[in-house]
């Protein structure tokens, strides 16, 4: 069977309503505005309350990027939620399929933290290539809010909340918004950025020794993983603009996981692209995990900056080791 293009043909996102700025942060534990907003460019990060769930964002994003496409929920057949923080381990998508009402679409989670949105795009792409699918929602959503330890100032301060999510479907080859990706993982160097089991244990049994279910606080080795960064996300996207045989010059955005601005400078500065062609908001959000992407590009899609037929590169990388990167064209509506 000939294989389809994937439209991007709408986008939505979704934040909590509380801002907490550095100011207040550096009331709560032993840190500076001047320090973070040197270090990573943040300034504030949204932080989900009680009520706003991962599925009550995810479901809002989803809802946006629908009514963006002009899609009926019914004309849904897949759902894809990327998300390392669900409400459910069991899976949340579900709940956000019943949420938004895409009763026909199966649902499921996928788990490659700040890689998450782009491996889960990909993954949806081969699905509508397939023709075994024709209309895809991929959401990213995150709330590693609940995850950081408050008190440990070298990782809460750089991580917020919230969802941001696609609406793809198949197309014809010349309509074609996924012109090219390469995926990559290195569990050797998992250490670096973990949320990791915590290590409780109960004996059930002569001889056997079970282990509880928990998670402890996100760990990370900073340095690494900013080493790792300014490293591997360059050398995808030259690996990834000469496959599709595109030149930086051509590109009319850097579409980048917003871990720290210093990371996104530094790949802008190995392309030689301006600085004010690469799309960023963490100062106001921070690293909202597998969000990042879609959020980023609804805020540009819907202010403008990113119009019908503009070519972008995005690179998503984080946890796992996980990285990776698309060439992608927006083929969808304005605001
Ligand atoms: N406020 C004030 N001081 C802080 C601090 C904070 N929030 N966090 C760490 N520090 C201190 C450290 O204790 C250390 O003090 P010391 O020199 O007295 O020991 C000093 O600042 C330098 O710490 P270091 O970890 O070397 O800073 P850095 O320049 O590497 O910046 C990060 C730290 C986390 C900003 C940087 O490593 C980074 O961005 N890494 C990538 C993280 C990331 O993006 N993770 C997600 C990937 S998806």
């Amino acid at each position: 069977m000939e294989r389809l293009g994937m439209a991007l043909v709408g986008c939505g996102s979704a934040l909590p309503a509380a801002s907490v700025s550095n100011d207040q942060l550096s009331g709560r534990v032993d840190t500076t505005d001047a320090w973070i907003r040197s270090r990573t460019g943040i300034t504030a990060r949204r932080v989900a309350s009680a009520e706003e769930s991962l599925t009550v964002l995810a479901s809002r994003a989803a809802a946006a990027a629908l009514a963006h496409a002009g899609w009926q929920p019914e004309d849904v057949d897949l759902i894809l939620l990327a998300t390392s923080s669900p409400d459910d381990l069991f899976g949340s998508a579900p709940r956000v399929q019943a949420a938004i009402g895409a009763s026909r679409a199966v649902a499921f989670d996928l788990t490659a933290a700040c890689s998450g949105f782009l491996f889960a795009l990909i993954t949806a792409s081969q699905y509508l290539a397939s023709g075994s699918m024709r209309r895809a929602l991929v959401i990213g959503a995150d709330q590693l809010s609940r995850w950081v330890d408050w008190d440990d100032r070298s990782t809460c301060v750089l991580f917020g909340d919230g969802s941001g999510a696609v609406a793809v479907e198949a197309c014809p080859g010349e309509a074609n918004g996924l012109l090219g990706f390469k995926m990559r993982s290195d569990g050797s160097r998992n250490s670096c950025l973990t949320l990791a089991q915590l290590n409780q244990y109960e004996p059930l049994l002569e001889g056997l020794t079970t282990q509880r279910g928990g998670f402890s606080p996100i760990q990370m080795n900073g340095q690494e993983v900013y080493k790792f960064a300014v490293r591997e996300v360059p050398a995808i996207l030259a690996e990834l603009l000469e496959a599709t045989a595109t030149d930086a010059a051509q590109l009319d955005w850097l579409l980048l996981h917003q871990a720290n601005q210093r990371i996104l400078d530094a790949v802008a500065d190995r392309f030689a692209v301006p600085h004010e062609r690469v799309l960023s908001n963490l100062a106001h959000y921070g690293n909202t995990s597998a969000a990042t992407i879609p959020l980023m590009l609804d805020e540009a899609v819907k202010d403008g900056r990113v119009q019908s037929g503009h070519l972008l590169a995005s690179s998503g990388f984080g946890a796992g080791l996980s990285w990776g990167g698309a060439l992608l064209r927006w083929t969808g509506p304005q605001a």
